[in-house]
């Protein structure tokens, strides 16, 4: 064998050690644990033969604990570029196998090169969680391993899109990665977020609780709001990344892709003429009015296991990306309260941050009382939301199906927060308060007067009524501007696509300034 061919005989050897990690055992105990390998999901992500893999053999440099003897090559996370879709992604896949792909100095500095070739070409970076936190013997190198992540992660918000997974273990300061990051998406009874275990809590509070009850994947779901997907495999999950990324442009420089339509623009949907019951009591499934209006009927939700009252995710509308921000009428009558505020802000200013048009289909009762919100901070918590819509500058378009009442009128993409298209249907009652609050602030004086039972119902329902047929429409809010038409609903997809299509040359530029001081 010539010197060459010998040389590329070790080449081949060394990678091939490589890619089996901390070796088939634990590879064997990986796939035992319903878990695919680091290399597999990688596979399974990007497009065939994409894969273009940097820091193959990196190895850590520490010496004490016997680890001069125990070196493995990747050093436990695969990291690398590739296409989805064709078009370029960074990723990392922290490789269980290899010290259960505990976070090493030189672990961090591979992911560090990749965010960083990630932010100078302008392209999203996706990581691919499954690790036991920071590696015990490194000691503070470690946290500072994790610290350089997590600036790369500030510097990369908002440039272009940061995607995490979480395929396994993923505790202590090692959660505040991927919460830097746009969206997490978990898998069912394999993943786990906690910034302090079961044991710990149990040490510290007494309190007794699993694993999968402190941070499972259905908790973060929905209690916490910390995870935006639920996948049921990984399988699933990483297919559902890929098409997230279809929504999204490379970075904050460029439009989303438009794909290819086939559902007709000018598409009527009579059911839609009929969907608001006539009660106005009467909760509808806002999803419907979603799907019937966009591209194909479908609609990638975000949240969807959480505040229900408010619905976000992306569609298309010939052909062009939206965020869509919906409230629930089925839950909660559609009211805005603290987890929605919060959830519908984070998505408006993901949106925004990436060029992706935003449309709302407002049917809001009002904030929701009480004291429980009130100490809550709803006060704040709302306004994250006023202020996102506020503070976007992508096309927004809003189209008030029913009840748009008082302040959440306002908080949810009215005209004078730069609402471009303002639709409403003519079953809109766009006004300050709901008929029933109305007459009691109004008529209390006289309400008071009457002891009769009777003649008090009575009263209030005549009232009611003046009062309803004089500001529960859409009319008021027209006469004024504040509404720039009344549509047909069954004519809504055909609106709002032309619309966009007129909008996609918006240009808004806010005034000059560090940042902006979001009531976080
Ligand atoms: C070094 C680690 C490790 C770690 C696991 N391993 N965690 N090595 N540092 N943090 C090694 C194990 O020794 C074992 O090696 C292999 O990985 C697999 O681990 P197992 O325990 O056998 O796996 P499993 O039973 O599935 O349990 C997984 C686990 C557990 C729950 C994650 O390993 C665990 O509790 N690890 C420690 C978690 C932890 O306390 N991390 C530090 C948190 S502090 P062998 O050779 O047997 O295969 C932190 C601070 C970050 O993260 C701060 C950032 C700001």
């Amino acid at each position: 064998m010539s010197v060459n061919n010998e040389k590329i005989r070790q080449l081949v050897e060394r990678r091939n050690e490589a890619r089996l990690g901390g070796g088939q055992k634990r590879i064997d105990s990986q796939h035992q644990k319903g878990k695919l390998t680091a290399r597999e999901r990688i596979e399974l992500l990007l497009d065939e033969g994409s894969f273009e893999e940097y820091d193959m053999f990196v190895m850590h440099r520490t010496f004490s604990f016997g680890l001069d003897k125990e070196k493995y090559y990747t050093d436990g996370v695969i990291t690398g570029r590739g296409t989805i879709d064709g078009r370029v992604i960074y990723v990392y896949s922290q490789d269980f196998t290899v010290f259960g792909g505990s976070l090493s100095e030189t672990f961090a500095l591979k992911i560090c090169k990749v965010m960083d070739e990630a932010m100078k070409v302008g392209a999203p970076i996706i990581g691919l969680n499954d690790s036991g936190g920071a590696r015990i013997q490194e000691g503070v190198r470690s946290l500072a391993g994790y610290a350089e992540i997590f600036q790369r992660n500030i510097l990369a918000s908002g440039l272009v899109p940061q995607l995490s997974a979480i395929f396994g273990p993923c505790a202590g300061g090692a959660v505040y990665s991927p919460a830097l990051t746009d969206f997490i998406l978990m898998t069912e009874h394999t993943s786990y977020m906690f910034v302090t275990g079961p044991k710990v809590v149990q040490t510290v509070t007494g309190e007794v609780i699993s694993t999968e009850d402190l941070g499972g994947a259905h908790v973060h779901a929905t209690k916490s709001g910390v995870s935006h997907f639920l996948a049921e495999s990984e399988q699933e999950g990483i297919l559902l990344i890929r098409k997230l990324l279809s929504y999204m442009p490379q970075n904050n420089l460029e439009d989303p892709p438009i794909l290819k339509n086939d559902d007709p623009i000018d598409r009527l949907d009579d059911n839609l003429n009929e969907i608001i019951p006539d009660s106005a009591n009467k909760p509808y499934n806002i999803k419907d009015v979603i799907r019937t209006t966009v591209d194909g009927n479908e609609f990638v939700e975000v949240q969807r296991n959480y505040a229900k009252n408010i619905v976000v995710g992306f569609a298309r509308y010939n052909g062009r990306p939206v965020g869509i921000v919906a409230n629930q009428p089925k839950y909660l009558a559609g009211v805005l309260d603290i987890n929605a505020s919060r959830k519908a802000a984070r998505f408006v200013r993901f949106c925004d941050s990436f060029n992706i048009p935003i449309v709302t289909f407002v049917d809001v009762p009002g904030f929701l009382p009480g004291s429980g919100q009130e100490y809550g901070g709803i006060i704040l918590h709302g306004a994250k939301l006023l202020f996102a819509y506020g503070e976007a500058t992508v096309p927004k378009i809003t189209i008030t199906l029913r009840k748009s009442y008082g302040g959440a009128h306002d908080v949810m993409g009215c005209k004078q927060l730069r609402g471009d298209v303002n639709y409403a249907w003519p079953t809109a009652e766009i006004a300050v308060m709901g008929a029933r609050g109305a007459v009691e602030v109004l008529e209390s004086r006289k309400l008071s007067q009457i002891t009769d039972e009777e003649e008090r119902v009575k009263f209030l329902r005549e009232k009611e009524e003046e009062y309803t047929d004089m500001f529960a429409n859409p009319y008021q809010a027209a006469k004024f501007g504040f509404i720039d038409d009344i549509i047909e609903p069954r004519s809504t997809r055909f609106r709002i696509i032309r619309s966009l299509e007129a909008l996609a040359s918006k240009k808004q530029v806010n005034p000059p300034k560090k940042h902006s001081n979001i009531p976080l």
